[in-house]
């Protein structure tokens, strides 16, 4: 994995207005379920201590180093990652770039198994690298069922990406899960909510020297760069269509109880995986030592993201991003920044959104105020508990 260790983790720097603009655009499982308990327990006490110390910190501002060193625990097996929307895009490119370092079993979690097989053979993915499983983002019960079959592999989990995701830019009415929740929240922030909260007890259970669970964030989440703020602009108001279910019947399909608008469904539910993020980072990293971490890829504009996009758009947005903003990046480029995410040694702070430079050079980015608003963070976790059944 030369590529992914060439980026030092420690270089800092500022990606540009230009870099960011985007879319928006018109045109061996070892402990006991006991350890995981009291890992629970110890995280419920410490949250009631509420409103305090922790809680008034900005975990992406603050960062904590995790207190368990790459060289406390070593082990020579193959680490397990599993990754959602691997057959496409950045989770493949990301999934090809894990499995070629030959120190990788990928779990590629997808809707589509054939689909999925065709694309892992079409980047040379070696059969011995990668298992294909199967999961709809779209369904709880399909959640529910890919934890089951991955936990009768009986295979330790050491890093989980939550990538998948849609977006429908054009979409006039909203479209709804098999939960009837709107597809985009439903698909990018609740299904992988569930997701990730059932598998983090996995996690606690692995022996595996450097734990992450990692949520692929975006820019145009963040209203604190150009991308950000072209309409409509991600904004999770007071969450009372969060908390109505988004179901569309008596109330909105929209986060913040407002009307349809599939662009910024998109927004919002990226808001809600980088929220998401630093609640687990607060809930979780001091006691089981896993890193939480987010990232902006870069633009990757020639993903299939953007496949419900006019046509217009999709053949001018990749040049756009290429010669105009120059904040293009390749899809192998990106999927060697989510790599390195996943394994790169100096890259065990948790609670960093990670971006990287032009020198792609990997720093850590400030979130805009709300994607690091830890009431809301709080919040939109005690709502999502509801709807997934968590809670
Ligand atoms: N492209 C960019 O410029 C960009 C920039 C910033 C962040 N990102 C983020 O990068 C991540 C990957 O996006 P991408 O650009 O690589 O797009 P992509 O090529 O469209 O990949 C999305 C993946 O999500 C999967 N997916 C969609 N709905 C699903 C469902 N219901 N259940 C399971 N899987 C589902 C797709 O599966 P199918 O193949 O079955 O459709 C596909 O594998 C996303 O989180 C996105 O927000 C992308």
């Amino acid at each position: 994995m030369a590529s992914i260790s060439l980026v030092a983790a420690s270089a800092l720097g500022k990606s540009s207005l230009k870099e960011n603009a985007f879319m928006g655009v018109s045109l061996s499982n070892h402990s006991t379920m006991s350890e995981f308990d009291s890992v629970c327990a110890r995280r419920t006490k410490r949250n009631r201590v509420a409103g305090g110390v922790r809680a008034q910190a900005t975990a992406v501002m603050t960062p904590s180093e995790t207190k368990f060193t790459e060289s406390s625990k070593k082990t020579l097996r193959k680490g397990n990652v599993i990754i959602t929307g691997a057959s496409s895009g950045l989770g493949l490119a990301t999934a090809k770039s894990l499995a070629e370092s030959g120190k990788w079993n990928v779990i590629m979690a997808c809707r589509d198994f054939l689909k999925t097989e065709k694309a892992a053979q079409s980047v040379g993915m070696s059969k011995e690298n990668y298992t294909i499983m199967h999961l709809d983002l779209a369904s709880l019960d399909s959640v529910r069922q890919f934890v089951e079959t991955f936990r009768r592999s009986n295979l330790p989990l050491d890093v989980l990406v939550c990538n998948a995701a849609i977006y429908m830019p054009n979409a006039k009415t909203p479209t709804f899960t098999a939960d009837g929740f709107e597809m985009g929240v439903g698909v990018n922030h609740l299904g992988h909510f569930l997701l990730s909260r059932l598998l983090v007890e996995d996690m606690v259970k692995s022996d595996y020297p450097s734990k992450r669970l990692v949520i692929v964030g975006s820019i145009t989440g963040n209203t604190n760069t150009l991308a950000g703020n072209i309409p409509p602009k991600a904004n999770l108001g007071d969450l009372r269509g969060l908390a109505g279910g988004m179901t569309g019947q008596n109330g909105s399909s929209m986060i913040d109880g407002g009307e349809f608008w599939g662009a910024k469904a998109y927004k919002d539910s990226k808001i809600c995986n980088m929220l998401t993020m630093q609640e687990f980072h607060r809930r979780y990293h001091e006691d089981t030592g896993i890193t939480f971490s987010s990232l902006y890829p870069g633009c990757i504009a020639t993903t299939g993201l953007f496949r419900e996009h006019i046509p217009l758009f999709r053949t001018l947005f990749p040049p756009f991003q290429k010669y105009i903003t120059k904040g293009y990046v390749s899809e192998t480029e990106a999927g060697n920044r989510l790599a390195q995410v996943v394994a790169d040694p100096s890259l065990t702070k948790s609670g960093v959104y990670w971006s990287w430079n032009k020198t792609a050079a990997s720093f850590e980015n400030q979130l805009s105020q709300e994607a690091s608003d830890v009431d809301k963070a709080r919040k939109v976790w005690d709502l999502s508990e509801k709807l997934v059944g968590l809670a």
